[in-house]
């Protein structure tokens, strides 16, 4: 079985990055970001970080976390894409990156946010102990402050260490 493993995202890697993104089978399922976006995410300005997910040693998606840590709000994901969808990239790409955030001991949670609609996103979530979450009105700005607050037909998911 062909290795799925994450590297850390290059300036070249952005035709890659971008393509897939904008991809109109895509499109309706994830935010867009412009090139100048991803490239401040690769050089890791605001504590974003951007990492190719490689599947048989060739680019196959990509995952865009935040650590927000320092914050209070653990790591944040804020985009995850795979370009060959049900093989089990997205999950094992998530696992690896997972093993990576829970390997500090400064991070108590990771999360993110995802449409109602998407049920494949959630089942992979589920599947991997992610849990619905609804901070309370005191911690939800730590919250909205380092990502956004979800918009309408959308939810938190959480997965504590
Ligand atoms: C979400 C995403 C990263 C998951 O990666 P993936 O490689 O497609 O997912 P995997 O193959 O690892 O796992 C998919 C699982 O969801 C299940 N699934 C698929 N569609 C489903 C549905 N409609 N309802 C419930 N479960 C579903 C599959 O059966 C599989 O579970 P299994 O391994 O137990 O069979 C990928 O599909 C993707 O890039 N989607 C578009 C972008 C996106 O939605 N990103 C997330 C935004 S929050």
């Amino acid at each position: 079985m062909k290795a799925t493993r994450l590297r850390h995202s290059q300036p070249a890697d952005l035709s890659f990055i971008t393509q897939l993104e904008r991809d109109p089978e895509n499109r309706e399922l994830i935010g867009q970001w412009s090139d100048l976006e991803h490239l401040h995410a690769i050089e890791g300005r605001d504590r974003w970080s951007h990492w190719i997910i490689e599947h048989g040693g060739r680019p196959a998606g990509y995952l865009i976390p935040r650590d927000c840590a320092a914050q209070g709000a653990g790591i944040y994901i804020k985009r995850i894409l795979v370009a060959d969808k049900e093989r089990g990239t997205g999950k094992a790409a998530i696992s690896q990156f997972l093993e990576k955030a829970f390997g500090r001991d400064d991070v108590p949670f990771v999360w993110l946010i995802v449409r109602n609609e998407n049920a494949r996103a959630q089942a992979v979530y589920r599947q991997l102990g992610f849990e619905p979450f609804e901070p309370g009105a005191a911690e939800a700005p730590r919250f909205d402050l380092v990502a956004e607050a979800p918009l309408d037909q959308c939810f938190r998911m959480l997965l504590a260490r």
